[in-house]
């Protein structure tokens, strides 16, 4: 075929833009096919163990052969990758080591397989696993459905290359019926908000804007029971005083909103736990403007307020018994005639000032107005905010951690058990009382950064942020400017680019602490 007609053109577009290509998610009782692509899970050197030992039989030993030649053992995250292991096309090997079958651990296994399930053009992959710890199926399956995300809206399919990643991943467990249920009503509504918060994040600055963020929020929860939308405009932030979130707004073309998710699942007049997210659409530095390395990657900077709408989009797709409100501070950081500036005083909604030191520590500028708004509108039981704050978190704690905040040490530590066991994890920082020394402004009540060269960034952000919520509070700070992002390696559950964090935290926490 020398040129493609206009209608097959057509409809490749649209089937290419109308969503990322993935597989369908499937579940049998466990056992060993006699041919095709199978990904087995395999213990440390469990070799006379489950499917790896009866692969090995049906390939007369070539398995085995192929391990010994390369010295795998299967350490946890091990994987080899074997074509032509006949009968079967291609045997996909993941080890999880030695130590305790943790649903983590199957999750991390259940992503490295979807991701060599997103780059196979096998239109079936089977994953095998013979035990039944910990529903290891639903988790296998969790872990294949975040693993195999790609972001492939603006990609042309490729005429001359074969189609991966569609067609289906075949779960076998002895546990399958119990598993699949498990995975269809308590996980793959997860997985879904990850992919929802992975596609907003992934989004370019010109198609996601306070306004078009609000759109694809109300287009994502249509249909789905117990929640509410609210969306301030201008005229009703002004009428509010937010000016924080105004100041921040004012130098783009696109106008700032104030979104608020509210999901009602648990008892009526239970106070909600509230999540508050910074959503900068893309954040020039402002007329503090930032150098262009890598500014493209600060249309990410939406991240935390993408990451908590996703993480109320996971309760209210499970149908958590629990209710939550997520607020989103949304506003695009640019450099105009109408942008505020340094040294500019702002009054936000609490009636508590700052001082402007730069226009690129716009996250708590935005964050006053929303943490404190939150605290008042919903008298909520905890207020968690998420943020991609500072780079410093990330010279700190790199990509490993989140940096954690919290007068609160109960709640310090309740986030730090849910950090581990979805895999998000945190790693506490100070809010130390001499930080207030550092904030103190000659004019207004505080400044929203220290000079040049002063000591802890990311500790002064977060402790700006908690000066617009009461001491009494629950109240946490998640620095997620290493995590939001990740630009080299992916992790198994999370491949490069917009990892979605926080959504699997806080789905997380509310799972083991507040259902
Ligand atoms: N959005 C940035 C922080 C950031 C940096 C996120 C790198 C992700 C990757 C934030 O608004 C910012 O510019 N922070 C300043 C704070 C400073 C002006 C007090 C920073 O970190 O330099
Ligand atoms: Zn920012
Ligand atoms: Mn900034």
């Amino acid at each position: 075929m020398k040129s493609r007609s206009i209608a097959t053109g057509l409809v490749l577009l649209l089937s290419a833009s109308a969503a990322n290509a993935e597989r369908d998610i499937a579940f049998a009782p466990y056992a060993v096919p006699s041919s095709g692509t199978v990904a087995i899970v395999l213990q440390q050197e469990a070799w006379n163990e489950g499917a790896f030992a009866e692969v090995d039989a049906a390939s007369d030993g070539a398995l085995r052969r192929a391990v010994n030649a390369v010295a795998f053992r299967g350490e946890a995250n091990q994987q080899l990758d074997l074509p032509g292991v006949a009968p079967f096309d291609r045997v996909i090997l993941v080890g999880v080591g030695d130590g305790s079958l943790t649903p983590r651990v199957f999750e991390d296994a259940g992503g490295l397989i979807g991701q060599a399930g997103a780059g196979s053009p096998a239109a079936s992959i089977e994953i095998l696993w013979a035990g039944d710890e910990n529903h290891a199926g639903a988790h296998l399956a969790f872990g294949a459905a975040l693993g195999q995300y790609r972001f492939l809206k603006y990609r042309q399919p490729a005429a001359d290359k074969p189609v991966t990643g569609e067609g289906e991943f075949i779960v076998r467990t002895p546990e399958a019926a119990a598993d699949e249920a498990l995975y269809r009503t308590q996980w793959a509504p997860v997985s879904r908000a990850v992919a929802f918060t992975r596609d907003v994040i992934s989004e370019p600055g010109n198609e996601i804007y306070p306004e078009s963020f609000v759109q694809r929020v109300k287009q994502t929860f249509d249909g789905i029971a117990n929640v509410r939308i609210d969306v301030l405009d201008v005229s009703a932030m002004e009428k509010l005083g937010m000016g924080g979130i105004l100041a921040v707004g004012k130098g783009s073309a696109r106008p700032p909103r104030l979104l608020v998710v509210r999901y009602d699942g648990g008892r009526r007049n239970d106070a909600p736990l509230a999540f508050v997210g910074k959503g900068i659409t893309f954040d020039s530095g402002g007329i503090s403007l930032k150098d262009n390395d890598g500014m493209w990657r600060m249309k990410s900077d939406m991240s935390g307020a993408a990451a908590v709408t996703g993480a109320v989009f996971a309760l209210a797709g499970r149908r958590a018994p629990v209710n939550a409100v997520a607020v989103a501070a949304l506003a695009e950081n640019m450099p105009s005639g109408t942008s505020d500036r340094p040294g500019d005083v702002v009054r936000t909604i609490s009636g508590k000032t700052f001082e402007v030191m730069s226009t690129d520590a716009e996250g708590r500028m935005v964050l006053s107005d929303a943490v404190w708004y939150a605290q008042q509108q919903f008298e909520p039981h905890l207020l968690i905010d998420l943020a991609t704050l500072t780079g410093a978190v990330r010279v700190a704690l790199g990509d490993e951690y989140a940096g954690l905040f919290s007068r609160h040490d109960s709640l310090a530590a309740q986030l730090g058990v849910a950090g581990e066991q979805s895999g998000e994890d945190l790693w506490r920082l100070p809010l130390h009382p001499s930080y207030a020394k550092d904030l103190e402004s000659p004019i207004a009540d505080l400044r929203n950064g220290a000079g040049p060269g002063s000591g802890a960034g990311a500790g002064l952000g977060a402790y700006f942020i908690g000066a617009w919520v009461d001491e009494d509070v629950p109240w946490a700070h998640l620095d997620i400017a290493g995590m939001a992002w990740r630009e080299t390696e992916g992790l198994p559950t999370a491949p490069q680019g917009a990892s979605g964090f926080g959504v699997r935290l806080l789905d997380r926490f509310v799972r083991e602490y507040h259902q």
